[in-house]
């Protein structure tokens, strides 16, 4: 029996090579329906979990089931139910998109009688359809990711793994693809479960977001929920002309005042805007700091990771690079 929930995830571990704990004891339930993303930097180990729950990697301890079905256990069954898009390209430029999706049509066992018809389809509800007999390699970035996704959809998943389905797209070509995405899920009732890097991703499409660093889960829940770990009210970004310790000795002991971020520009949490505000400012002309530029904005994902890790996502990813240069040098050294 299910109850609801379309992808359990119990205590899961994987480790690479031994050593690096990838995931790192997640446990989570997507509900059936749901728009869930993953967010996290970097190494956070979401496309490890993905490849887990997509059946191509085993898990080193732990449980997952999608649909009821176990990962490991079930995997044949689990991957009926599916549809996934890699983070990596996933098609063959030197052919056409409806070449590609002939492959695919073929390896997803779609019937030939109905291929023809199932490939003109997705390729016209991508937007794809005068670009049908055109190689992938004239395509954009863009519509690349809507023929994976063609590819992904043909088989009518009931759930649907996307692994950063919008990297490297300018914002027109990333709000194309959720368009797509969000209309089909309308249609089929499709459970969506995204990667992404992007808060402002995670923001606008998700219900619910996890949000993952060093292969855990660090918060999990609405966006309007995880907002509250940062309180209410606004966040004021002050860029400031010079030292910034100057600007952090003017504002420590401000009542209702809270830096969430020491680096220029300064970022801090007021509880309330009216006051704060003319506080804030008022306190570094009293010192003397230049300021060069404020803004005011709504407390955002951004500043919730920042408060649960103490770091920008920008520098977990600084990071993660170091981390992973620092594992292929021993990977290299033979370590
Ligand atoms: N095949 C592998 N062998 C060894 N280590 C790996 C392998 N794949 C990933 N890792 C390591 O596991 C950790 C998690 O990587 P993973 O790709 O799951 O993270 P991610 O959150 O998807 O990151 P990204 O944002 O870069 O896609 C990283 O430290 C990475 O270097
Ligand atoms: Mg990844």
């Amino acid at each position: 029996m299910r109850d609801g929930v379309c992808v359990r995830v119990r205590s899961l571990v994987k480790v690479y090579a031994g050593t690096v704990r990838a995931v790192d004891g997640v446990s989570t339930e997507v509900l059936d329906g749901e728009i869930r993303a993953f967010l996290g930097p970097n190494g956070a180990g979401k496309t490890t979990l993905m490849r887990v729950l997509t059946t191509q990697l085993k898990p080193t301890a732990g449980d997952a089931w999608v649909m009821g079905y176990h990962v490991v256990l079930e995997a044949a069954k689990v991957r009926g139910v599916i549809g996934y898009v890699p983070q990596e390209f996933s098609v063959w430029n030197d052919l056409t998109g409806y070449e590609n999706l002939l492959i695919y049509a073929k390896l997803y066992g779609v019937p030939s009688d109905e291929r023809r018809r199932v490939i003109e389809e997705a390729l016209e509800f991508m937007g794809l359809s005068e670009a049908a007999n055109r190689l992938v390699r004239t395509y954009s970035g863009g519509m690349i990711r809507r023929l994976e996704l063609a590819a992904a959809l043909m088989v009518r998943p009931k759930v649907l793994f996307l692994d950063e389905p919008t990297i490297g797209l300018d914002p027109r070509a990333r709000s194309l693809v959720w368009s797509r995405v969000l209309e089909y899920r309308e249609e089929y009732g499709t459970t969506v479960v995204f990667n992404t890097h992007y808060m402002d991703e995670a923001e606008r499409y998700a219900e619910r977001v996890t949000v993952m660093n060093r292969g855990r889960v660090i918060a999990e829940g609405s966006p309007g929920e995880l907002m509250k770990l940062v309180g209410e009210g606004v966040v004021l970004q002050i860029r400031v002309n010079g030292d910034a310790h100057a600007a952090l000795n003017a504002l420590s002991g401000l009542e209702g005042v809270v830096v969430v971020s020491s680096e220029n520009p300064l970022k801090v949490k007021l509880a309330d805007a009216q006051q704060g505000i003319a506080r804030v400012l008022g306190a570094l002309l009293a010192r003397g700091v230049g300021v060069e530029e404020v803004v005011v904005r709504n407390p955002s994902l951004e500043d919730v990771f920042l408060k649960l890790t103490g770091m920008t996502i920008e520098e977990a990813e600084a990071l993660g690079y170091r981390e992973a240069a620092w594992v292929r040098r021993a990977i290299r050294r033979g370590g």
